[in-house]
């Protein structure tokens, strides 16, 4: 990671049609919400950004059942979208949406100019119909046979069960009335995929930052030849095909979808009176996704950017995580197999989701798992009784013993400095990387030696010790209010209130984590008290029996 390029982090975008749970935190906003307050914290420029995915067929009649505009609709989801995150401390730049003006005509321009560049073609084809319905039925509302596994009851937009998107569902159904649907001739318009292979696979193989694995299969799908994709739909609700002889006729939500990564990043440094095309181009670019969309962001995506010339560079980061399963059980909001990111914060401090999700997810595509015995375990047993211990013990002590000032000490314990440097190295190493939970661990253990440092050198007992003891005590619970700040950053921010050092926690420096002597003797500490409380048996239990059906 060099030091001062500036980064765009991108997080996957929320269709604007229900509430965010934790399954899309796990996966995608959270990593990259921690990565971001990571880079910034390391003094470079990095934007987050996000926007709802408003486009698309469901969204459309989601909003004429609930008798309003589709404008009005996603309006609703946007804001309730935005709130929801930022009550977990999900730190966006901007959150747009792929409805905005500055999306659709950059979506419209991109089109034109992979027209020109010879990489779309018309097709008259038979689509899907209900003539119950009275409707194309794209994508979402056919369900079907996946041509490739076999697995039943997929959309035939994309299989769930082996990540590929079918050419041709096996024995349609419209999803709305279950009917098989007839078939009816529409022109359509199509990106020529196929034509990238070659320069997908040199540009996969070429890039050493994208995940082995993913990459390995995302290469066997080209070798199985890529087919090319329809980015046409017979709708109303999208952004509209600029051309006259396509009236009544928009884009697929993924031909708009991830230009929005690119005109919401415009917007925003365009805002800010920057050059926005400039910036992307040297930035460092991070799309944080989840497992189940690697075939649009690792083949779709870049092949369109190639497509216009990479006007807009590729991305030199794809971190991909798996899913959230919920005491094991695959989410399902269908069967009330979930939990709502909102009733989740109302309910508890939302630093204790950030802790348990930071220390469970991995830097792979392996499933994780939320489990609410493990969730208070983690908290009352890691969280409070490990750092939340060890913070409120060297205040309160220095508070009680010293009249709250830091005391002077006799001499700086090497050892013990040496130990913070080591700690805010690895832990910076580690989280450069994107592995977040093998950071947090690293904190943890950091967390213990010092709970050791103060329980062998009992200064309740040592006077003489003492000061020395206080002294690198708070200095390293000032350290450990930078290194905790991307995980926790409302606990982080508690922390730093009560060393009362001025300023906020997110403005410091990480480097500045390793000086074993930044606060000095002398100083007042703020009202001092505990920042966490801790998790009760009864509360897990009502939460338990609010699940509906695994
Ligand atoms: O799968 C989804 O939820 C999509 N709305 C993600 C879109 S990400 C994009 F914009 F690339
Ligand atoms: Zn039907």
């Amino acid at each position: 990671m060099p030091d001062s390029k500036s980064a765009v982090i991108t997080s996957a975008l929320p269709y604007a049609n229900g509430e965010i749970h934790l399954g899309h935190i796990a996966s995608t906003y959270l990593p990259a919400d921690i990565f971001t307050r990571f880079l910034r914290l390391n003094g470079r420029k990095a934007y987050h950004i996000c926007a709802t995915d408003d486009f698309g067929t469901p969204i459309l009649i989601k909003a004429e059942k609930e008798k309003k505009s589709p404008e009005e609709y996603v309006a609703i989801w946007n804001r309730r979208d935005h709130e929801d995150f930022s009550s977990l401390g999900i730190s966006f730049d901007l959150f747009y949406k792929t409805s905005s003006i500055e999306n659709v005509e950059f979506v419209q321009r991109v089109f034109k100019q992979l027209q020109e560049n010879g990489h779309i073609y018309d097709q008259n084809v038979i689509q899907f119909y209900c003539t119950y319905d009275d409707k194309f039925l794209p994508d979402r509302y056919v369900i079907g046979k996946c041509p490739y596994c076999g697995a039943e009851n997929q959309y035939s937009d994309l299989c769930e069960k082996c990540g590929r998107v079918p050419d041709q569902i096996l024995d349609p159904k419209c999803a709305i009335c279950g009917r098989p649907p007839v078939k009816k001739e529409s022109k359509h318009y199509f990106f020529r995929l196929s034509g990238f292979s070659q320069q997908l696979k040199e540009w996969l193989s070429s890039n050493p930052h994208l995940q082995p694995e993913v990459k390995n299969y995302v290469i066997n799908w080209i070798n199985e030849g890529l087919q090319d994709w329809d980015i046409t739909r017979d709708l109303s609700w999208g952004v509209p095909i600029p051309l006259d002889e396509a009236r009544g006729k928009v884009f697929y939500g993924w031909f708009d979808n991830h230009l929005c990564y690119i005109s919401t990043l415009v917007k925003l440094v365009k805002d800010k009176g920057g050059d926005a095309k400039k910036f992307w181009n040297e930035s460092e670019v991070y799309h944080f996704i989840g497992k189940d969309i690697v075939y649009h962001h690792y083949l779709f995506l870049p092949a369109m950017r190639m497509g216009i010339n990479n006007e807009y560079k590729l991305p030199d980061y794809l971190p991909t995580r798996g899913h959230l399963m919920l005491q094991n059980q695959k989410i399902s909001k269908s069967r009330n197999w979930y939990i709502g990111l909102r009733d989740f914060t109302s309910a508890f401090n939302p630093d204790y989701l950030r802790f348990y999700i930071a220390s469970v997810v991995t830097y792979s595509q392996d499933d994780l798992n939320f489990d609410w015995d493990a969730f208070s375990e983690k908290i009352n047993n890691e969280l409070i009784a490990n750092i939340g211990n060890f913070v409120n013990r060297a205040l309160s002590f220095t508070q009680k013993t010293f009249g709250g000032r830091v005391p002077e000490p006799a001499n700086v314990d090497g050892a013990l400095a040496k130990e913070l440097a080591n700690t805010v190295d690895e832990v910076g190493y580690l989280l450069a990387s994107n592995q977040i939970d093998r950071a947090l661990k690293r904190i943890l253990k950091y967390s213990t030696y010092m709970n050791q440092y103060f329980q062998t050198n009992a200064p309740w007992a040592n006077k003489e010790t003492a000061n020395t003891t206080l002294y690198m005590s708070v200095n390293a619970v000032r350290s450990l209010a930078i290194m905790l700040e991307p995980f926790i950053p409302f606990s982080a921010e508690k922390i730093w209130n009560q060393l009362k050092l001025g300023g906020s926690v997110h403005e410091q420096s990480w480097q500045s984590a390793k000086d074993a002597k930044a606060v000095s003797p002398g100083r007042e500490l703020g009202k001092v008290e505990p920042i966490f409380r801790k998790i009760e048996a009864k509360e897990i239990e009502q939460w338990k029996n609010k699940l509906g059906k695994p």
